[in-house]
């Protein structure tokens, strides 16, 4: 696939980290207008006490309104396992079309099994107002975006590439973090190296924005490296490391590593493009699927 990538056009990137679970969200801005697009938004939750707030969405659409921008895109680089998205509540807010990759319809699937949702439960994306494909491409203002397929750490994985500014997900981090893991149902560890060399094939001076960042070995939390630093530095596949070493590294490390805290309910959410699920009354209610995951 020839991509087309546009290294002219220098959006401006905010990040917003999360420190409960480590995200960065991301506003982008055209240079060219007042457009923007909102990337891996978080909603907070206190999972002991099933309450939900809005603290972190509430400081990007602080930002968005305080610099007078109009929010196009809501984009989710893929079904977050570890965060609960507010794609939804931002929309409410400000507008904006929420996107993800097509191959949502997959993890619908798997998951709506996984937590025996039933038949209201649509495994088409269409809780979604836009399915992307690899190599789709659209505007935020006039700025052109692309984006490309990158499964691997879970089927719908998606880096979006918006000039010289690409937004990884979870693929690679930072390169003294190495990538991300690979054992979530539908994961696969040699099609995350393929979709990581896919990222390293971008021109070396693209900047590269991770999703997540946990500061390893004490460093200063860092959300922006660019493709020759990955290249030449990264842990788990800078230098040229092979396929079949990485496939057998990453498998080894995923059996050593516990579900993320919040899987359970960011995979209910996630799904249905960050909607809390409803009970039968219509209550806002989350399930436990006993020894399910
Ligand atoms: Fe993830």
């Amino acid at each position: 696939m020839n991509y087309p990538v546009d290294m002219a056009v220098h959006p401006e990137v905010t990040g917003f980290f999360d420190e409960a679970t480590n995200t960065i969200s991301y506003i982008v801005t055209d240079p060219a207008s007042d457009a923007c697009a909102v990337i891996d938004s978080v909603m907070d939750i206190d999972y002991a006490a099933g309450r939900i707030t809005y603290g972190h969405a509430d400081a990007i659409i602080a930002h968005i309104r305080e610099g007078g921008l109009r929010l196009e895109w809501i984009i989710e680089t893929h079904v977050h396992a570890d965060h609960l998205s507010a794609a939804p509540y931002i929309q409410q807010e400000l507008g904006g079309r929420i996107g993800i990759g097509e191959k949502i319809m997959e993890v619908q699937e798997t998951f709506g099994k996984i937590f025996n949702e039933g038949t209201e439960f649509q495994r088409d994306g269409s809780q979604f107002d836009a399915l992307f494909v690899d190599g789709d491409t659209y505007q935020v203002g006039e700025m052109a975006c692309f984006a490309m397929a990158t499964p691997g750490h879970t089927p719908a994985c998606m880096v979006h590439v918006m000039g010289d500014a690409a937004f990884v997900g979870d693929t690679l981090f930072m390169p003294d973090g190495g990538s991300a893991r690979a054992d979530f149902p539908g994961g696969d560890a040699g099609e995350l190296y393929d979709s990581i060399q896919k990222i390293l094939a971008l021109p070396d001076e693209m900047r590269l924005f991770m999703c997540h960042d946990y500061g390893p070995g004490g460093r200063d939390i860092a959300w922006e490296t660019s493709v020759a630093e990955e290249k030449a530095n990264n842990i788990h596949v800078g230098g040229g490391k092979s396929r079949e070493d990485f496939v057998r590294f990453r498998t080894e490390r995923d059996r050593q590593l516990a579900m993320p805290k919040l899987i359970i309910p960011s995979l209910q959410v996630n799904m249905r493009a960050g909607e809390v699920p409803k009970d039968d009354d219509g209550r806002p209610m989350l399930k436990v699927p006993v020894n399910g995951l």
